[in-house]
């Protein structure tokens, strides 16, 4: 069989097993376009975060340089490799009595026997699954550093392709004298091809003693702030236009011992002074991304801080019961609270001051805990009181939230979570249309429709859809609601989470379908729901509709989770005879199993499409498993 007459014979064969998909019945969909029904919140669509899959250490957090800090284990100093080049000879160890500072009291002590300018000896360090080094582009980085000698100990500093062993960037730092100094030095890639396969080595071309700490390199970052975040994730987060950010956990925030918790007085400050920790999720925390380094996130992206505080249980459940030996814990919180929004007059405002922020950040959410329904010993009612009570006594208009419904004590908020698969989260989708609205609000601290790995695939993001109609709908009691987790880096070994809405490796990221569903859903949210009815829809159709006076617009949100066409009949009631401009947003998938990674980042994006409607009816055709966002101009 030749080659055409094969491709012919496939085509007949694919024809033929292609199932037949009939469109559904037709819908129709009423929208009543000057009835507004029930207020959404402004600040409905956020972010929550935490570290967990390389959130921030190999992900939003800049830093190139994996255990800078210089943490071993019985096979030796993490991430640091010895190198002896030609005929060098050296070791390295960890020196326990030798450290910079109280919270960096040991280092990584390099003994060079033999070195010289052809036979360099020294560290190197791996990086995040390597080290991006891009074309052109300025590397900041330091180090603390003592040597032996009193004379001048030359450092070269390389970033070096694994490959080729091409130098991609270097300098040199001249190390003085016997004490502890930092050294700070700056290095220039030339024009060489982006790439991630690279490492960094220091080396000394000479008998030496060295000791090392706290060694760090930042490419270029967002706004150019040092000790900063990645670029291309910054942008995409803005993209999602989020009103809030929900640090520092999760599970992050309660640690798996008590003694392990978000302590967030030892992560501000100079890096020196931050003695790291270890992280609910198998890794230690490098604490580059403290409690400043949140409120500046939020600064960056125009988020309002949800800050959570450590409430006393952690998730190996250690739990400190309410009454004395709490108040240490309550006075943790209340000094967070101040260090955000104190004035400088205030002992932690003027240590924010200090730490390079003057101004205070406003806030008015604070979360007492995470998840306290896992507590065994049911101390929460008692806990939360103790907080709340605190909380309130200084700061009366705080909101308050619960992470669990509590007895004796009403909170102003409740933090549900959700994590199912497509179905569940159709079903959930419904779970507020009916419930009370006379108790606390409701913030939506964590969910996820969880199909697919490391990142949702379009099933994931169907299910998404569908749910945050569910939220859209109920605004007027869902404050807030924010996916979960937010960040994965899919190296092999860095994920302890399946479906996280964003993923990278050292050098590129990309969103998933349900980044894009939130994309498109969060760039087109009224300030009301709109009265509207549906009938004749499949069972797999969701949507919600809002409108917005302030900026004369209405937004319709559409989900087609069934594999047929769904065609609709849309009427909005109201809006008058003449042409209206509208502009669709569609993301679409051939199977809910079709997805982004990170070879191929953008298989399912939105597609932008305008239309016009011609007085009030607009007969519209979805597309088998589709997400649709309808954004009408009304004047
Ligand atoms: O987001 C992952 C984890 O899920 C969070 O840390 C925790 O709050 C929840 O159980």
């Amino acid at each position: 069989m030749n080659y055409r007459v094969a491709l012919a014979v496939t085509a007949v064969l694919m024809s033929s097993v292609t199932p037949v998909v009939r469109a559904q019945s037709p819908a129709s969909l009423t929208v009543d376009v000057n009835r507004p029904k029930a207020a959404v919140s402004s600040t409905l669509y956020g972010l929550m975060t935490e570290e967990i899959n390389h959130s921030y250490d190999g992900g939003l957090y800049a830093e190139l340089i994996r255990n800078r800090t210089f943490r071993s284990d019985w096979t030796g100093i993490l991430n640091w490799f010895l190198v002896e080049k030609g005929t060098a000879s050296a070791t390295v160890t960890v020196d326990a009595t030798e450290g910079p500072s109280a919270a960096l009291p040991n280092s990584a002590r390099l003994e060079v026997a033999k070195a010289d300018a052809s036979s360099p000896a020294g560290l190197l360090n791996e990086g995040y699954w390597g080290i991006a080094v891009r074309p052109n582009t300025r590397y900041s980085g330091s180090f603390f550093a003592k040597s032996k000698s009193d004379g001048a100990l030359p450092v070269k500093i390389a970033l070096i392709a694994d490959t080729s062993g091409q130098v991609l960037a270097s300098t040199s730092a001249v190390v003085t004298g016997s004490g502890w100094k930092e050294y700070k030095f700056e290095m220039q890639s030339g024009n060489v091809p982006a790439s991630s396969e690279n490492h960094l080595e220091l080396t000394v071309d000479r008998p030496a003693t060295l000791w090392l700490q706290l060694v760090s390199l930042f490419p270029p970052t967002y706004h150019g702030r040092a000790n900063g975040n990645r670029i291309d994730i910054m942008e995409k987060l803005v993209a999602m236009h989020p009103s809030f950010l929900r640090f520092p956990g999760g599970n992050y925030v309660e640690g798996n011992r008590i003694e392990n918790h978000f302590d967030w007085r030892k992560t501000i400050g100079p890096l020196v002074d931050r003695p790291t920790h270890p992280t609910t999720w198998s890794y230690h925390s490098a604490d580059g991304m403290g409690l400043l380094e949140f409120l500046e996130w939020c600064e960056d992206l125009h988020m309002e801080p949800v800050l959570a505080v450590f409430a006393g249980y952690s998730l190996g459940g250690e739990v400190v019961r309410p009454g004395p030996a709490l108040d240490q814990y309550v006075q943790e919180a209340l000094d967070e609270i101040e260090y955000v929004t104190g004035g400088a007059d205030t002992t932690w405002g003027a240590r924010r001051a200090r730490d390079g922020h003057p101004a205070p950040f406003a806030l008015r959410y604070v979360e007492i805990g995470n998840e306290d329904g896992f507590d065994k010993a049911k101390t929460y009612d008692g806990r939360f009181a103790q907080f709340y009570k605190a909380i309130k006594a200084k700061h009366p208009n705080l909101q308050v939230i619960a992470t669990i419904p509590v007895r004796g004590t009403v909170p102003d908020v409740l933090d549900d979570h959700y994590y199912k698969r497509e179905q569940g989260m159709f079903e959930e989708s419904r779970h507020y249309d009916t419930a009370d609205r006379s108790g606390p609000k409701v913030f939506v601290g964590e969910w996820a429709t969880r199909e697919g790995g490391p990142t949702p695939n379009f099933g994931g993001a169907l299910g998404d859809a569908a749910f945050m109609t569910g939220l859209e709908r109920n605004s007027d009691l869902v404050v807030m609601a924010a996916y979960a987790p937010l960040f994965v880096n899919v190296e092999p070994g860095a994920m302890q989470w399946s479906s996280d809405l964003i993923g990278y490796d050292s050098l590129n990221s990309y969103g998933s379908p349900s980044y894009y569903a939130q994309v498109i859903f969060a760039s087109c949210l009224g300030d009301h729901t709109l009265n509207s009815s549906v009938s004749g829809a499949g069972e797999k159709f969701f949507y919600s509709v809002t409108g917005s006076a302030k900026s004369n617009r209405l937004c319709l949100k559409l989900v087609n989770a069934s594999s047929s066409a769904q065609p609709i009949a849309i009427t909005l009631s109201g809006l008058g005879t003449g042409n209206h401009t509208a502009q669709f947003e569609t993301l679409q998938a051939r199977t809910t199993w079709a997805t982004n990674t990170i070879n191929d980042p953008t298989r399912i994006v939105p597609v932008r499409s305008t239309v016009s409607i011609s007085g009030e009816r607009l007969e519209h055709t979805m597309p088998g498993y589709s997400i649709q966002v309808l954004e009408v101009f009304l004047k």
